[in-house]
């Protein structure tokens, strides 16, 4: 059998030829089975096409029959939301997506927040995407591939979308072209309405952390993304609290200006896991503010986010067994 695909042995030259699962050739007409996984649709096109003109070459070969396989891409989207505004969610997802890039996950960032996306400041890129067969291509930046809404508007333009316009602008970014990704996190706007709802509708995410500061504001709000995501049945795969205590740079005295320990009792009290707690940090702002994410350098704040990564992965296990 092995003798009748020996001409073939030519394609091996073919860049990429280790992507050839299966080669026969039969009274003319070579038949290629490639594997594609992980490669974007450019790039399959470009495969299929040189090994196509290569086996054209072959002496004996008239017609050359190519079937595309790829594993199936098991992508894992997680929706980071919360119910109050300005308690964390951007800040955790940037830093909890740099934190699981370092545990070796890929890992990319859909920016989902029309009313301001925050994204390009967080990760210090203003760089646009490129679109290929009209989907866009993520940009890279601090190890992790994003996509922002930012990035289609001018910066710092109000996006006082609505409707099927924002809809329609969402779904570019999760028809996006995510390559081998194997997580993405979604940064959700903040509250419970119709931009979150089709959303999570769309995005189909596997789970969802619900960030809130220890305050009871910032509590009640949180039940009610807990809420929502119940009615769509995106599992809450964790509870984290942000801007928890507070370490004086100066004297190192610690204090709690918003209580702590709330946010992991009502994990408890709603049976869901605590993934952890991050404290109001100057640095924490300072670097988020200059796009130089703390996840990605070293230091407590880095570790406590690594920390968070790992309880997430084992969340994402649970929830998948
Ligand atoms: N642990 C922290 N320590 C200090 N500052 C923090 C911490 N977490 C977030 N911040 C700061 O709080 C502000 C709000 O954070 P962020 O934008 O991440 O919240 P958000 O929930 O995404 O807000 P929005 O609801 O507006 O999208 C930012 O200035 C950020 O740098
Ligand atoms: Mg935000």
């Amino acid at each position: 059998m092995a003798d009748t695909a020996a001409p073939l042995a030519e394609l091996d030259k073919v860049a990429d030829a280790g992507r050839i699962r299966s080669r026969k050739l039969d009274g003319g007409i070579a038949t290629l089975v490639v594997d594609v996984t992980g490669l974007g649709d450019q790039d399959r096109s470009a495969l299929e096409r040189s090994l196509r003109s290569a086996a054209l070459g072959i002496a004996g070969v008239s017609e050359v029959r190519i079937a595309l396989t790829a594993a199936q891409q098991s992508r894992t989207i997680v929706a980071v939301g919360s119910g109050k505004g300005g308690v964390g969610k951007s800040t955790l997802t940037t830093n909890l997506a740099i934190a699981l890039a370092r545990a070796g996950k890929r890992v990319g960032v859909i920016d989902a927040d029309i009313y301001g996306p925050s994204q390009p400041t967080l990760l210090g890129s203003e760089e646009k995407p490129r679109a290929e067969n009209d989907r866009l291509i993520p940009v890279a930046a601090h190890g992790i591939r994003f996509l922002s809404l930012g990035q289609l508007v001018g910066a710092g333009q109000a996006l006082a979308w609505r409707g099927p316009m924002a809809t329609g602008a969402l779904s570019r970014l999760i028809e996006a072209d995510w390559g081998d990704c194997e997580i993405i996190l979604v940064d959700l706007p903040p509250g419970t309405g119709d931009v979150q709802l089709t959303l999570l509708q769309k995005a189909r995410p596997a789970g969802a952390v619900v960030v809130s500061t220890p305050q009871d504001l910032s509590l009640i709000d949180a039940r009610r993304a807990i809420d929502l995501f119940g009615k769509l049945n995106v599992p809450v795969l964790g509870l984290v609290e942000n801007m928890a205590s507070y370490v004086c740079p100066h004297c190192g005295e610690s204090s709690d200006p918003f209580g702590t320990g709330s946010v992991e009792r009502e994990a408890a009290a709603i049976g869901v896991p605590f993934l952890g707690r991050l404290p109001l940090s100057r640095a924490i702002r300072a670097a988020s503010d200059e796009g130089v994410p703390p996840a990605s350098g070293t230091g407590s704040e880095s570790d406590a986010f690594a920390e968070l990564a790992g309880k997430l992965l084992t969340a994402l296990d649970t929830a998948a067994a």
